[in-house]
């Protein structure tokens, strides 16, 4: 009897069941059943962005303390207002998380206790030797493709993703798997940047993402929104994806 097949199966149920396979991943073939990186304790608490439009640089930090978080396997939390008052122009009025990944890989990012949020634009005032973290890169996934987004938020880590947003029912989300037959996914339609920290089949109302938002703990779930997965690249979800490499 050939044992091969067996032991291959037995090495992926463990995999599965640890949860990630981050450091060692090689291949992109498996379709797993879904991951919530909660659990591992590398996700800090949903902040409030206030009076300021602060997701782009709120998700790109959370997506930086996540990655730095699984490699030193220790989470520390980072300065948004770093990169709301240093980072861009537009501070509070909006942005890209890429252009927060960038600056995080030039100039490295404060802890977050050293520099805390408020909500609204300063002058910059980041004293580069309290750098607390520090990103190489970041990569941009497939255009709309969320199978292989659902492989990188298994295998690698969270991701951040922009979403169509302008919606009432955005607004109005409670609870459950949201969806929106207005929403659009064209890039032009992007309006608010959320992590992905997993996903996962429900056995109801189908295949969700778990979003980290900027909304706080008293929106949504505890601040978080499950979004329709693989229902038409929902929202935008898969439109503009990217992670940091630490
Ligand atoms: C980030 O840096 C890369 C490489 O230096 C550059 O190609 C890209 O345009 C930059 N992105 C933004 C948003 O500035």
């Amino acid at each position: 009897m050939d044992y091969f097949p067996v032991l291959k199966l037995i090495a992926l149920l463990l995999l599965v069941d640890l949860g990630y396979a981050a450091g060692n991943y090689q291949t992109y073939d498996q379709l797993p059943k879904g991951i919530d990186w909660r659990r591992y304790g590398y996700i800090s608490p949903v902040q409030n962005q206030g009076g300021c439009q602060a997701s782009w640089a709120m998700s790109a930090v959370g997506a930086v303390e996540a990655h730095l978080g699984i490699k030193n396997r220790r989470l520390d939390q980072l300065s948004v207002q770093q990169l709301i008052d240093c980072a861009s122009n537009y501070g509070c009025g909006g942005g890209w998380a890429s252009v927060a990944f960038n600056y995080t890989r030039d100039h490295g990012i404060a802890s977050k206790t050293s520099y805390p949020y408020r909500a609204e634009q300063s002058t910059c005032s980041y004293d580069p030797s309290t750098s607390a973290g520090r990103i190489r890169s970041y990569v941009t996934l497939r255009y709309a493709d969320e199978k292989c987004l659902a492989e990188v938020v298994y295998n690698i880590g969270p991701v951040v993703v922009h979403l169509d947003s302008l919606h009432d029912s955005v607004l109005e989300y409670k609870s459950g798997i949201y969806r929106e037959e207005d929403c659009r996914f064209d890039m032009a339609y992007l309006t608010e940047a959320v992590l992905v920290v997993g996903f996962g089949t429900d056995s109801n109302y189908g295949d969700y993402w778990i979003l980290k938002t900027s909304f706080g703990k008293n929106w949504g779930e505890n601040g978080y929104m499950r979004l329709a997965r693989n229902a038409g690249n929902m929202c935008g979800v898969a439109t503009l994806a990217q992670y940091p490499i630490v």
